[in-house]
This record gives C-alpha cells, sequence and structure tokens, in this order.
C-alpha cells in the first residue's frame, strides 16, 4: 500500500515537470555574457546598462531575454527611446549613460531587446 501510494505521488510529479522554458540560471547567464559587437556600443553598454540589464536582482529586463522584452518592444521603439532618455520607474534617466547619444540609445535597446547589433 504505502509503495503504490509512493509511486502515485511520483508519477504525479513527472507530471506537472513542465518542459523547455529556459530557466532563471541560462537566462542569467546568457545576460552575463552578452556584448555588443560594435567597440564603441560595447564601451558605453559596459560603463551603465550591463550594471542592471545584466544582473537579475536589479529588475530590470535582462539582456537577450527575449521574453522578457517581447512586451516592451511591442510599445513600439519610439517609446523605448522616450522611457530611456526620460527614464521609466526604477530605469534611471538616459541609463545613467551620458555620453550616449540618441542612435546609441536606440542601438543598445535593440541589442538588449535581442533585436539588433
Ligand atoms: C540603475 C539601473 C539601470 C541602468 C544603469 C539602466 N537601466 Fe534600463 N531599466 C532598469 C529597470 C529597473 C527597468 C525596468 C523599469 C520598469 O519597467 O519598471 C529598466 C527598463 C529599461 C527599458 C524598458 C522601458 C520600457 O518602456 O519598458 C529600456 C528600453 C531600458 N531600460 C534601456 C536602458 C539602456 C539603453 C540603458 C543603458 C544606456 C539602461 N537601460 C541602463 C534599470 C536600469
Amino acid at each position: 500500500m504505502r509503495g503504490a501510494l509512493a509511486i502515485m505521488v511520483l508519477s504525479l510529479a513527472a507530471c506537472s515537470a513542465k518542459p523547455a522554458a529556459r530557466s532563471p540560471a541560462a537566462i542569467a547567464a546568457d545576460a552575463a555574457a552578452a556584448a555588443p559587437s560594435d567597440a564603441r556600443l560595447a564601451r558605453l553598454y559596459d560603463g551603465s546598462c550591463r550594471a542592471c540589464h545584466a544582473l537579475p536582482e536589479s529588475g530590470a529586463p535582462l539582456t537577450h531575454d527575449r521574453r522578457a522584452w517581447d512586451q516592451r518592444w511591442a510599445q513600439g521603439e519610439a517609446t523605448l527611446l522616450e522611457h530611456t532618455i526620460s527614464g521609466y520607474n526604477g530605469m534611471p534617466a538616459g541609463g545613467q549613460c551620458f555620453a550616449c547619444t540618441a542612435e546609441d540609445h536606440r542601438a543598445l535597446i535593440a541589442f538588449m531587446a535581442g533585436r539588433g547589433e
């Protein structure tokens, strides 16, 4: 009797295991390893965005985490750029990148969202 119960519990546990969502650890590892291929952008990214967007505890959508970016990307690039330049909740104005031009910001957003660079 006890054996049958153990088997039931085990098979229930197996059923509830969902396949193939990327684990938070894998997403964080990807974000930590990602860097723009352009040297100037890579320098700007390292000096600002990276401090939050490669750190899960920051609450920022992580670099190359498509699931985190999909809804944000759907707002359109103009809105994302405007939120970046003006700040947005925990996101500081300009992303603390004082050397960034609007074009740098646009490229960095596309890079982080996995849509470019
Ligand atoms: C001090 C931490 C910090 C830094 C540095 C930072 N961000 Fe963010 N960013 C955040 C947080 C937190 C959010 C999530 C804000 C929210 O949705 O409440 C965010 C969100 C965003 C968003 C999404 C806005 C939206 O409308 O959904 C964009 C785009 C963005 N950041 C771009 C950048 C860029 C580009 C840089 C570098 C130039 C940068 N961030 C640097 C913390 C940071």
